[in-house]
């Protein structure tokens, strides 16, 4: 399949000729899950963005933010991030060969994460803050020297994040809900542009963790917590466009806690064999735990891959049985 701005250059800020830095995103699953469609009693189906090449959405914004920044002459991009960003920064930065240059929060970022933004070969800077603060430095740090900022106050993110929606639009033809979790607010403004520009206006339901909830409390959150390391965000960016497409689309926003998160998480890898990271199952928590206003057809958007965050998944799980290389063990160990 063709990345994103060749399949949708035209309803996309491109022109023929611009450069194109893509590694084939998007076109990604929207899988029917069965078992979740009985235990909430509606028809859900999961867009499986941890397919996507770095493992996560953020790879259709990335390919048009860094797209636009080469075009624009930019030899270097920097984002600040709570890990998904960091990786498909540098990954697209390596492919477009400019510098690439992440800024996450101290101890707070999966180590799958950190694994492919080094990897990948970007500069990887540990802040002693949270991803509220590292957000301001970097709006500082872009706003006086030559180098792209790339995370989703970045118009080209949200264009290229919207084509998400027109890929459920064109495998369902309507849909009466979509559940998405909410961290810095870009992904479900998003969902609602692209939904709209094809004309249609599922509800949007917006999950925060109960521990990072701006958005449900009405004011910013200062010490965000929640085992979800990817939404642990207390000042979302796009706060206002959040609010619209929950209100106009007659959503809404709510809590779930990390212990629906982990409950929700758990029940997707074993009943519908979806290993999603912990911040993506907030949306089928939401689901679960508030329901989509009745809706008949839902989409949870499960935003980023499992491998990602490989503790807290061990942490979720009894440990592997010990044996001995002998067949009476072997047969005690399987039996
Ligand atoms: N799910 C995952 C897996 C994420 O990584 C993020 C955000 C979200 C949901 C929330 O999306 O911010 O558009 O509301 N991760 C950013 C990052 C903040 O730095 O990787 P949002």
């Amino acid at each position: 399949m063709p990345g994103l701005i060749e399949r949708y250059r035209d309803r996309l800020p491109f022109s023929a000729g611009d450069p194109v830095i893509s590694l084939e995103e998007g076109s990604t699953p929207l899988l029917f899950a069965p078992r979740l469609s009985e235990r909430v009693g509606a028809e859900v189906h999961l867009k499986l963005e941890g397919l996507n090449p770095t493992g996560s959405f953020k790879d259709r914004g990335m390919t048009c933010a860094v797209s636009a920044a080469v075009r624009d002459g930019a030899e270097a991009v920097i984002c600040a991030s709570t890990g998904n960003t960091a990786a498909s920064l540098a990954a697209y930065a390596a492919r477009a060969g400019i510098r690439g240059v992440v800024i996450v929060p101290e101890g707070k970022i999966a180590v799958g994460k950190l694994a492919q933004a080094l990897m990948y070969g970007a500069r990887v800077i540990s802040l002693a803050g949270n991803f509220d603060a590292a957000l301001t430095l970097v709006r500082q740090v872009a706003s006086v020297h030559p180098i792209a900022l790339v995370n989703s106050v970045n118009d080209f993110r949200i264009e290229g994040q919207k084509t998400a929606s027109f890929e459920i639009a064109e495998a369902l033809g309507d849909l009466d809900a979509l559940c998405i979790p909410v961290g810095n607010a870009g992904n479900i403004t998003a969902y609602w542009k692209g939904f709209r520009e094809v004309g249609l206006a599922p509800r949007m339901f917006g999950f925060q963790a109960a521990g990072a909830a701006p958005l449900v409390h009405g004011a910013p959150v200062a010490h965000p917590e929640t085992v979800a390391s990817a939404i642990r965000i207390g000042n979302p960016a796009r706060w206002e466009q959040a609010m619209d497409a929950m209100t106009s689309s007659a959503g809404g926003v709510a809590a779930v806690t990390d212990a629906q998160i982990l409950d929700a998480y758990r029940f997707l890898a074993r009943q519908e064999g979806v290993f999603c990271e912990p911040a993506s199952a907030a949306s089928v928590a939401g689901l679960i735990a508030h329901g989509a206003g009745g809706a008949e057809r839902v989409v949870c958007v499960l935003t980023g891959n499992g491998l990602k965050d490989p503790d807290t998944a061990l942490s979720q799980v009894s440990g592997v049985v010990a044996c001995a290389a002998e067949i009476s063990a072997i047969e005690a160990a399987v039996l």
